[in-house]
């Protein structure tokens, strides 16, 4: 006893001694927690052959580029066999590649070529619905078992009086602004189905469709895949009494989803117990095969408290990475630094015990972060998301500041526009974000030799692109380049975060670790020039600070040297900044030190031995 305590005594006192280093569960971090994630959309990123469609080769032609940006994983939007309704969302085959995409050699291939590159790779996974070309579906529908249960079918409420069948409830569609139930006339049933009539809802109270789900996870890992991303987990199981759900307001029309209580189709206690089941699968199969973590994300536009259920607890985790939609769905460009802080600091207080942050600023879901805030703001946003304390999700092109293309009524594809029809398809489509990756300034932006791309390429393509941004001396690359390298310094994996808001329009946060080098990341998110005086915010700093890297619109360059005090530096409108306590300029990359900490715990354990063989 006496020995245990004196053992824990001398490792805290080492611990408190040796740094201030912020360990998640007492370990270091892991790979995903130090790198990038950056979400490929194949359909846009790089057309091999020609047909205007991105594909799988593509990709592994510009693998390059993802170790030039310095990421550590690829997340692939879905893949997979799928008549492509819901662009890959409707999947018809789990375990087979979609035509146009490729084969699973090609993606056998592209897996090798990013591993070679020490790059992880990471697929969709879309379990709470398959395509109704799924043969799963069609069997279901002639009730073949195994297959009778696997979709979730109700008989109708009813009849009307012309003799059509009712639905079995109120339930609306995500997508189609009417019921997510529809009639199959062969099983004289209803489908349940939350997104499009194309997506039939998975019927996760059917063991033997549970069974078949858990062959799917362990087919890709089998495959060697680093982990999922799972899709629309929310939606996964609905309540069994399949009651009407409640309008919030009666004067507003019967079919807007926003106006109904989702209690019964969102955020179901078996779905918890679901996706628990699939960590469990990912954990054994790293622990058996001895390889590195299998990496589950997920993604739950839900309340903030759901969305930290999705991370958990210490003792039963699920996901190490509940998307945080916080910096896109609580923040506009009406924000201040001050909503923006506290929507930073919401997700740090509700988030479990010994869990991990990350930070998602668009995706293909949502208008592009360029476009939303202005493209003055990228460098900034950039900044924000790859400095805070946890893992950045970067969406293709957001490193280029990509813009929102606009998409032509006519060449509109997005289902979640085209149902708003002609007058109100903008305010939602999803095309707009999705346009083919800007390579450089030739033939469609490099992207395809197609006359026509599958949707149009954004026409700044001749200004904003990779190559003009990797060419020029200041450019939104060059600064998420800085940026990432950044991440890899012990400082921004475990340091410390303070966050100030000196002004409703100034947001300014620190990165702090003993013996290493301070970040200090200064944004204004306002119109006017914002003056900080550092020295007043409580932070001990040296009076010279080092600019590491600043937004392209700041009057400052790498390697300048500004003072902390009052009137040092002003920062213009949508201007960011970080500044360190070190002059790290010409060294981008700072030698860890981590053979400094190994020396340390050899340290510690010689310590602990000789008072073992003392009390001994
Ligand atoms: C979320 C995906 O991100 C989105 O693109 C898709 O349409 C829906 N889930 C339905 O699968």
């Amino acid at each position: 006893m006496a020995l245990t305590k004196t053992f824990l005594l001398i490792k805290y006192i080492a611990v408190l001694f040796l740094s201030n280093v912020i360990l998640v569960n007492g370990n270091e971090l892991d790979w995903w927690q130090k790198t990038i994630i950056y979400q490929v959309y194949p359909r846009s990123f790089k057309d091999s052959n020609g047909d205007g469609v991105g594909d799988l080769k593509g990709i592994e032609q510009k693998a390059d580029y993802f170790a030039e940006l310095g990421v550590g994983a690829v997340w692939l939007n879905p893949i997979f066999k799928s008549p492509m309704k819901d662009f890959g969302y409707d999947i018809s085959n789990y375990t087979d590649i979609y035509e146009k995409f490729g084969t699973v050699d090609d993606l056998k291939s592209l897996k090798k070529k990013l591993n070679s590159l020490g790059i992880k790779l990471i697929l969709d996974f879309v379990p709470n619905h398959t395509s109704d070309e799924s043969e799963w579906f069609k069997k279901s529908v002639k009730r073949e078992d195994p297959f009778t249960d696997f979709y979730v079918w109700r008989d109708p409420k009813g009849w009307d009086s012309e003799g059509n069948p009712i639905p079995p409830n109120n339930w609306i569609s995500i997508f189609n602004i009417n019921s997510a139930w529809t009639f199959n006339k062969e099983r004289q049933q209803f489908y349940l189905h939350q997104f499009l009539d194309k997506q039939p809802d998975i019927n996760y109270r059917c063991p033997q469709l549970r069974k078949s789900m858990e062959d799917v996870i362990k087919f890709w890992l089998d495959a060697g895949i680093d982990g999922f991303r799972i899709d629309a987990v929310p939606y996964l199981v609905e309540d069994e009494n399949f009651l009407d759900e409640e309008y919030i307001d009666p004067e507003v029309p019967k079919n807007e989803y926003l106006n109904i209580n989702h209690t019964y189709t969102m955020d179901q206690p078996l779905t918890f117990e679901i996706i628990r089941s699939w960590r469990k699968i990912l954990d054994s199969y790293s622990k058996d095969k001895n390889v590195d973590t299998r990496v589950m994300l997920t993604e739950a536009y839900t309340t903030l408290s759901k969305t930290m259920e999705y991370y958990g607890t210490e003792q039963e985790p699920i996901s190490e990475m509940p998307f945080n939609f916080q910096l896109i769905s609580k923040i506009s460009p009406q924000s201040n630094a001050k909503d923006v802080a506290k929507s930073i600091q919401d997700w740090f207080d509700n988030m479990p015990a010994g869990k991990w942050a990350n930070w998602v600023i668009g995706n293909h879901d949502n208008f592009r972060v360029a476009t939303r805030y202005g493209t003055e703001m990228v460098d900034a946003l950039n900044m924000l998301v790859t400095l805070l304390p946890g893992t950045t999700i970067t969406y293709n092109g957001e490193e280029i500041g990509m813009e929102d293309v606009f998409v032509r009524w006519d060449q509109t594809k997005d289902p979640q526009g085209t149902v708003l029809g002609k007058d109100k398809y903008l305010t939602m489509t999803r095309d707009a974000c999705r346009s083919p990756f800007q390579w450089d300034d030739t033939y469609n932006a490099g992207f395809s030799s197609a006359y026509e791309t599958w949707l149009p390429v954004n026409p700044n393509f001749w200004r904003i692109n990779a190559k003009a941004q990797k060419e020029a001396e200041v450019s939104h690359y060059k600064i998420y380049r800085q940026l990432v390298e950044a991440r890899k310094m012990r400082t921004i994996q475990y340091g410390d975060f303070h966050m100030h808001t000196p002004t409703n329009w100034t947001i300014i946060f620190t990165r702090s670790l003993q013996n290493e080098t301070t970040f200090i990341v200064i944004i204004n998110m306002g119109t006017e020039a914002t003056e900080p005086d550092l020295t007043t915010l409580g932070i001990n700093l040296p009076s010279q600070l080092y600019v590491y890297t600043a937004s392209i619109n700041c009057r400052y360059k790498l390697g300048d040297v500004l003072g902390s005090g009052a009137r040092s530096f002003y920062l213009r409108p949508k201007a960011g900044l970080v500044l360190t306590t070190n002059d790290l300029s010409g060294n981008k990359t700072q030698p860890s030190s981590s053979s400094s900490k190994l020396a340390s715990s050899i340290t510690l354990s010689i310590i602990s031995l000789i008072f073992f063989l003392i009390n001994k």
